[in-house]
C-alpha cells in the first residue's frame, strides 16, 4: 500500500504543508464539508478514525474559544478519545518546563496534540524532544505524535490559516487566480496575520495585500519582507477612513481585534485612539455600499464586546463572512485530524513538503597535489610545523577585536587542549586575518567542522602530516547555525531563550549568506546579530 505522507504529521507553522498538500486538503473540506451538510453517512465515514486507540491531547496555555471548542468538536465527530489538559492546576504553575511537563504526557501515548501557547516554537521544540524521549523508551513503543500548533504568542496559528484560506477561496468561488485582502488593525501582534506571509502564496496565484493599521500596531518587518519575496503587491495605510478615500479597494477584508494583554503599556496608553483607526462605522459600510457591492468581512474573533472592530449591527448585513469562517473552522479540523490519523491521503499526488539533506554542503576540499606541497608549509615560530592541524583565513579582512574574539571562540568550541597558539597575520593580499595552530591533532569531527564553519565562514582547515599539508579544506557558511549553546534568538518570547530555562540550543537557517531564521519562532537575524549574543 502508497504510503501516507500524512500519517503522524505536525503543523507547527503553516509551511510544514507544501502548498500542494494544502490544495488537497481544501479540496477534501470541501468534499467533507458537503457530506456533513447532507448528511452521507458513507462519504462522512470515509473520513472519519473511529479508533478508540488514537488519542488526542488538548493543551491549551492561553485562553481559547473557537479553536480549542471546533478541535473538540471535530474530536467527537472522529468518535475518538480526548483529554483536556488543565493548564490552571498543573505543575506547569510550579515551575516545570514545557519540554519536561510534555514528555510526560508523551509517555501516556496520545497520538496528536493541540497546543496553544504564550511561548512562540514550542510546537516545533517539541517535535525534537519527543523524538528524544520516543528513543530513550523505545521498549514501549511510542508512535511520534503530532504537534498542532493552535497558536504560539504573536507567531503563527496554522489551522487558522487553513481554514481562512479554505473561506477565502470559497468565496472566490473556488477560483485561485487572485486575491485582493485589506488586513485591518493590530497587524504587529496578530498570528493570524502573520500566517498570512506565507499562507496565502501559491493558493492564489496573484496576491494583492493592502496593510491598515497605525504606526504602533504594524506589521512587522519580518513578515513584510516574507510578503515581499513571495510577491505580494503591498500597500499600506494608517487608518480605514485614509483606506476607503481610495479609488481601488478590496473587496475581502479580513479584521482583528487589538491583543491588549500583548501590549506593553506605551501602546496600551493609546489605544482608543489606535482603535479608532482600525473600527468599521456606519460611514465606512455607506462609502463600501457605493463603491461595490460585493465586498465580505472576514474575522478570527474573539471581538471584544464593548469596543469591537466590527461592530454588531454588521452581523445581519450580507458582508457578514466571519460566521460562516469560524464554522469553517470545525469542517477544516476534522478533516486535518483525518489527514493526520492516516484515514485519508494516501491518494494525494503531489509535491511533499521537501525534508532538506544538509550532509558536508559546507566543506570544499582544495586541491594539494604533490607538485603545490611546497607552497603549503606552515611554521610555529622559526620551525615548521611537523604534525597538526592549522586552521587559516579566520575572520579575513575583519578587524582586529573581531579577529581576536573569533579566535577566542574557536579555542572554546574546539574544546582542545591546545600546546599550539593563534596568531593574527597578514595574508598575501595585506589584509589581517586570524590563523589557529593545534599541534599533533589529525582530525576534526563532523560537528566541530560545522561549528567553525558558522563561526568564521572561508577559513582553512590544513592537515600536516611530516611537515606538509596532506589535506586542505574550505569551510563555507552551513544551511544551519546550531550547537552553540550561547546564542540567542533575538526574540524574548522564543522557545530557546536561555532566561526560559527550556534547555532547547537555538537554531538558524540561513536564508542568504546575511539572513538567518530562527528555526522555533521564525525570527529573522543577521549574520551579526547572532554571534552578538
Ligand atoms: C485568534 C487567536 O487566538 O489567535 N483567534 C482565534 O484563534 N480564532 C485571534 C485573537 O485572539 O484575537
Amino acid at each position: 500500500m502508497k504510503n501516507n505522507i500524512f500519517k503522524n504529521r505536525s503543523l507547527c507553522v503553516i509551511d510544514d504543508f507544501s502548498l500542494d498538500e494544502r490544495i488537497y486538503f481544501f479540496n477534501k473540506v470541501t468534499e467533507f464539508k458537503n457530506a456533513w451538510i447532507n448528511k452521507d453517512k458513507d462519504k462522512i465515514n470515509s473520513f472519519i478514525i473511529n479508533d478508540p486507540y488514537f488519542k488526542a491531547y488538548l493543551v491549551f496555555l492561553e485562553n481559547s474559544t473557537r479553536t480549542k471548542e471546533s478541535t473538540k468538536n471535530a474530536l467527537i465527530m472522529h468518535k475518538i478519545p480526548f483529554l483536556d489538559f488543565d493548564s490552571n492546576k498543573s505543575s506547569f504553575n510550579k515551575g516545570e518546563s514545557y519540554l519536561d511537563g510534555f514528555n510526560n504526557l508523551i509517555g501516556y501515548g496520545p497520538n496528536v496534540f493541540f497546543v496553544r501557547s504564550t511561548i512562540e516554537g514550542l510546537c516545533t521544540a517539541l517535535e525534537d524532544s519527543s523524538n528524544k524521549f520516543i528513543e530513550r523508551h523505545y521498549e514501549h513503543n511510542f508512535e511520534k505524535p503530532s504537534f498542532i500548533n493552535c497558536g504560539d504568542g504573536k507567531h503563527e496559528h496554522p489551522t487558522q490559516e487553513l481554514l481562512d484560506e479554505f473561506s477565502f477561496l470559497e468565496y472566490n468561488k473556488g477560483s485561485r487566480d487572485k486575491i485582493h485582502i485589506a488586513l485591518i488593525g493590530d497587524l504587529l501582534h496578530g498570528r493570524t496575520i502573520h500566517s498570512k506571509a506565507n499562507g496565502l502564496k501559491g493558493v492564489f496565484n496573484n496576491v494583492k495585500i493592502d496593510l491598515i493599521a497605525p504606526d504602533e500596531l504594524k506589521l512587522p518587518s519580518n513578515y513584510e519582507r516574507i510578503m515581499i519575496e513571495n510577491n505580494f503587491e503591498i500597500n499600506k495605510y494608517e487608518s480605514l477612513d485614509e483606506y476607503l478615500s481610495h479609488k481601488n479597494i478590496a473587496k475581502l477584508f479580513y479584521f482583528t481585534r487589538l491583543q491588549l494583554e500583548r501590549m506593553g503599556e506605551n501602546i496600551r496608553m493609546k489605544e482608543k485612539n489606535l482603535r479608532k483607526k482600525v473600527t468599521l462605522t456606519k460611514e465606512h459600510i455607506n462609502i463600501l455600499n457605493s463603491k461595490n457591492k460585493d465586498y465580505h468581512l472576514f474575522h478570527p474573533l474573539p471581538r471584544i464586546k464593548n469596543t469591537p472592530t466590527i461592530p454588531f449591527w454588521v452581523d445581519p448585513l450580507k458582508c457578514n463572512a466571519y460566521e460562516k469562517q469560524s464554522i469553517n473552522g470545525l469542517y477544516c479540523r476534522a478533516v486535518l485530524l483525518s489527514l493526520i490519523g492516516g484515514r485519508i491521503g494516501s491518494d494525494f499526488e503531489g509535491r511533499s513538503k521537501s525534508i532538506e539533506t544538509y550532509e558536508n554542503e559546507f566543506i570544499t576540499y582544495i586541491n594539494t597535489s604533490s607538485s603545490n606541497l611546497e607552497k603549503h608549509k606552515f611554521k610555529e615560530g622559526i620551525k615548521s610545523i611537523q604534525t597538526g592541524i592549522v586552521i587559516d583565513h579566520i575572520a579575513k579582512g575583519k578587524s582586529l577585536s573581531e579577529i581576536g574574539h573569533k579566535l577566542r571562540t574557536i579555542e572554546d568550541i574546539l574544546k582542545i587542549n591546545s600546546e599550539g597558539g593563534f596568531w593574527k597575520t597578514h595574508s598575501p593580499d595585506g589584509l589581517l586575518k586570524g590563523l589557529y595552530f593545534i599541534p599533533y591533532l589529525k582530525e576534526l569531527s563532523y560537528e566541530q567542522l560545522k561549528k567553525l564553519a558558522a563561526l568564521a565562514p572561508k577559513c582553512r582547515v590544513n592537515y600536516i602530516k611530516d611537515h606538509s599539508v596532506t589535506k586542505k579544506i574550505e569551510l563555507n557558511l552551513p544551511s544551519k547555525i546550531e550547537g552553540y549553546h550561547n546564542l540567542e534568538c533575538n526574540n524574548p518570547n522564543c522557545i530557546s531563550r536561555s532566561e526560559l530555562f527550556e534547555n532547547v540550543t537555538p537554531i538558524f537557517n540561513k536564508q542568504t549568506n546575511d539572513s538567518f531564521k530562527c528555526k522555533f519562532c521564525s525570527t529573522n537575524h543577521s549574520y551579526d546579530e547572532i554571534w552578538k549574543s
